[in-house]
């Protein structure tokens, strides 16, 4: 009989919907030695029982995530929730012996993502971090050519992570406002995101100085008359010093019109430069210093090839793929981990690290000076 791996997930919006997906689509194009089952699915919300759970194919439903951990029959916790839940769900589905894929930021600050962490590797555990964008065949392509020294030294990273929807000032205020609930705005929701694939692509960050804004700093409450306090920020910048000795530049703002998921990476080195904009994500831009021809300059890879990663699993060259496709690779390099008992990455220790650097930053913003990351 074929072997199956039961799923329970929790938070049945966004990311629910987008995890789902994954989870439905990955026995098809990864070689798994179980199919995973979309087992029970859990959301504060009681509507969700019909708009997500019975929609999707999940088999059970649970308004409780402390009952759904305790579940006999969930062998994955996968966590889609706010994130000042993350910390109690992760943890708790760890103590009943679950493995546990959580949404970033990994938690609320560094303290909370040390305990996972430990609480994770104490209960022996396959623990993730779904930083997905680590798994876009470009990025994978660019790790692997800065592995094998194509770029030399590293002297700039840079990132920009644009988006615009709190431009409008009747936006109106979400759980992602709250500082309490959320940790930080467009810092842990979108600087998160490139911190890792700093960490990734060119190792850890030893000093940050940042910089944070909220633009507009009450807004209406859905649903009343009264207005909400937005205490989590709009945008941060910062500066960063790599220990390897390469300088860091981040940007990540809500405020920036016409940009709907702008994330673009620059990577300049001694040998050679790559760039990456998300919104071409099937393209990767490289230059060479060792082309001295006189058509030397940024050649334009097209990313899918089946020799570039992941790209065996889907169509032939040319035949581009998208965001939620990243779902699906992470899905299924965790699945793999789980199979082969191998650490998959990146963990609940990356998550801590980048937790770290996201804490380092706040606090460089409220203290007006260059902050020096905990080890
Ligand atoms: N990897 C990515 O690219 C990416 C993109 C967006 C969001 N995220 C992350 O995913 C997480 C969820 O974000 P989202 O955009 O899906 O949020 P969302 O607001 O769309 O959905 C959150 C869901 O969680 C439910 N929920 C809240 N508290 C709960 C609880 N205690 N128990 C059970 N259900 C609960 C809500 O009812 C809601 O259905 C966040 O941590 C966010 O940072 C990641």
């Amino acid at each position: 009989m074929e072997k199956k791996i039961n799923i329970g997930i929790v938070g049945a919006q966004f990311m629910g919907r987008a995890h789902t997906n994954a989870w439905y689509d990955v026995a098809n194009f990864f070689d798994l030695p179980f199919k995973p089952v979309l087992k029970a699915a859990c959301d504060l919300d009681p509507r969700a029982e019909s708009s997500f759970a019975r929609r999707y194919g999940w088999e059970s439903f649970e308004t409780s995530w402390e009952d759904l951990v305790k579940r006999e029959d969930i062998d994955i916790i996968d966590i889609c929730t706010p994130n000042n839940t993350h910390m109690p769900i992760s943890v708790a589905a760890a103590r009943n012996g679950k493995h546990v894929i959580c949404e970033k930021p990994a938690a609320m600050d560094a303290r909370e993502t040390l305990s996972m962490y430990e609480e994770a590797e104490k209960a022996g555990i396959k623990h993730m971090i779904a930083f997905n964008y680590r798994r876009v065949p470009a990025i994978a392509l660019a790790k692997e050519m800065i592995m094998e020294g194509k770029l030399g030294k590293i002297f700039h990273f840079n990132a920009v992570y644009y988006q615009d929807w709190l431009v409008d000032p009747e936006f109106p205020w979400v759980w992602r406002h709250d500082a309490g609930l959320a940790g930080s705005g467009a810092h842990g929701d979108m600087n998160a995101h490139t911190v890792d694939l700093a960490r990734f692509l060119v190792g850890e960050i030893d000093s940050v100085c940042g910089e944070e804004r909220v633009f507009i700093p009450e807004r209406k409450i859905p649903g009343s008359d009264k207005t909400g306090k937005v205490t989590a920020d709009d945008a941060t910048s910062f500066l960063a010093r790599f220990r390897e000795g390469a300088s860091g530049n981040f940007i990540a703002t809500r405020f920036a019109s016409g940009k709907k998921n702008f994330l673009r990476l620059e990577v300049f080195g001694s040998k050679g430069s790559i760039t990456f904009n998300l919104e071409r994500m099937n393209e990767l831009e490289y230059y060479s210093r060792e082309d001295t021809s006189t058509e030397q300059g940024f050649r334009n890879i097209i990313v899918t090839e089946s020799s570039h990663p992941y790209l065996n699993k889907w169509w032939p060259p040319g035949h581009i793929i998208g965001w939620e496709h990243t779902f699906i690779h992470e899905i299924g390099d965790f699945l793999l981990a789980i199979a082969n008992d191998e650490k998959i990455s990146p963990d609940f220790f990356d998550g801590h690290r980048n937790q770290l650097i996201l804490d380092a930053v706040m606090k460089s913003a409220k203290d007006k000076q260059w902050v020096t990351v905990p080890e």
